[in-house]
């Protein structure tokens, strides 16, 4: 039946009661599931919206911004800053921090969120998502400035995002454990379907965007190298890759199935560690993994120990399966301790710094 199926709104609200957490999070949590419900509701209009195609806007990360992208940062500036929940907002689609109108009460918490994440994909149907992270405001901050939100991920309070797919859903933590939860269109309410996911530690799937080998450190090069030669090399087993170019989507499905997820260093931009975003890409997400069982790494420190230096920097991102994530580790470490010895890559057809068995 599905009105014996918990929805989301119940959910937080009897972990509420369980956790002790404050009401002020969770009516907050309530804020950002109205605001996906819009952004589901405006993304799966597709085409019928007139809003696919560029602005011919650069947004501050350079990067091409589509219409949906504004459309969905209004929707969750627009559903989470009245409800006297937030001390300030910060988005991938705004330079600068948005300050809580002077009309609307303070609140304790800071949200920081990536609006469209893939967005790229929307002009061909394929799944998008919203991102968000949640943060105390330090004690007596009533107006924070960009040093408050440069916390840890260790910090966050909730985290999750919200994915439209061929079904839209909703995954979130507040810290106990990981809770998918899958839009009823018929009643317009998340209902819980995925209740504890949990990671396994080994896997034979891996993503990432292959046309930048050229530009990965040896020891990136090392894992897709020993992945790809499958069975006939030291892995002794072959493995799949994906690519959805959605962040959402493969994080999504290595919460759903297991698989190792990476973004990692390279050196196309030098002026860029990685692609993804520290405080609302890599963070969220790195702790949404680490609750379901798994491990998130730049490849040298723990996602979530990374210490914040700029609201927009990136960061090199390695996720997933526990035991695909530490060997990337190690062989990282192996890589800065010097330890490793000439190989020669027959796929990349040039010298590296591999060495030979894990
Ligand atoms: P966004 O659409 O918010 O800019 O993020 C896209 C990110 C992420 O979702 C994905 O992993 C990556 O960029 C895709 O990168 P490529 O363009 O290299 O495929
Ligand atoms: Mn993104
Ligand atoms: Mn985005």
């Amino acid at each position: 039946m599905p009105y014996r199926r918990t929805t989301l709104s119940r959910y937080i609200i009897e972990e509420q009661r369980r956790l002790d957490r404050g009401a002020e999070l969770i009516a907050l949590v309530n804020d950002i599931q109205t605001a996906c419900k819009y952004v589901a509701n405006a993304v799966a209009k597709g085409a019928l919206t007139g809003a696919q195609g560029g602005t011919g806007q650069v947004n501050v990360q350079g990067e091409e911004v589509r219409p949906l992208d504004l459309i969905a940062n209004d929707i969750v500036l627009g559903s989470c800053e009245w409800g006297g929940h937030l001390a300030g907002m910060a988005s991938e689609e705004m330079e600068a921090l948005h300050p809580i109108p002077p009309q609307h009460p303070r609140g304790r918490f800071l949200l920081v969120f990536d609006p469209l994440d893939g967005s790229s994909n929307l002009d061909i149907n394929m799944t998008v998502g919203t991102i968000f992270s949640v943060l105390r405001a330090p004690e007596g901050v009533a107006e924070p400035k960009v040093e408050h939100f440069l916390q840890p991920g260790t910090q966050q309070v909730c985290a999750g995002y919200a994915l439209y797919g061929p079904s839209a859903m909703m995954v979130l933590t507040l810290g106990n454990g990981v809770h998918g939860f899958t839009l009823d269109p018929a009643i317009g309410a998340y209902l819980l379907t995925h209740p504890n996911l949990t990671i396994p530690a080994d896997t034979q799937e891996f993503a990432v965007n292959a046309s930048n080998q050229r530009f990965w450190e040896p020891p990136v090069r090392r894992y897709v190298e020993e992945c790809v030669a499958g069975r006939s090399g030291v892995r002794g087993k072959d493995f799949n890759m994906r690519w959805i170019a959605s962040m959402v989507a493969e994080v999504h499905r290595i919460l759903m199935r297991g698989g190792l997820f990476m973004y990692p260093r390279d050196t196309k931009d030098p002026a860029k560690p990685g692609r993804l975003r520290l405080l609302y890409e890599a963070n969220p997400m790195a702790w949404l993994v680490e609750q379901a069982g798994g491990a998130a790494s730049t490849g040298r420190e723990r996602l979530l120990d990374v210490q914040p230096i700029a609201l927009h920097q990136r960061v090199p991102v390695i996720l997933g399966s526990r035991n695909e994530v530490e060997r990337l580790d190690r062989y990282h470490a192996a890589y800065d301790r010097g330890e490793d010895q000439p190989f020669f890559s027959p796929l990349f057809k040039e010298r590296s710094l591999y060495f030979g068995a894990a």
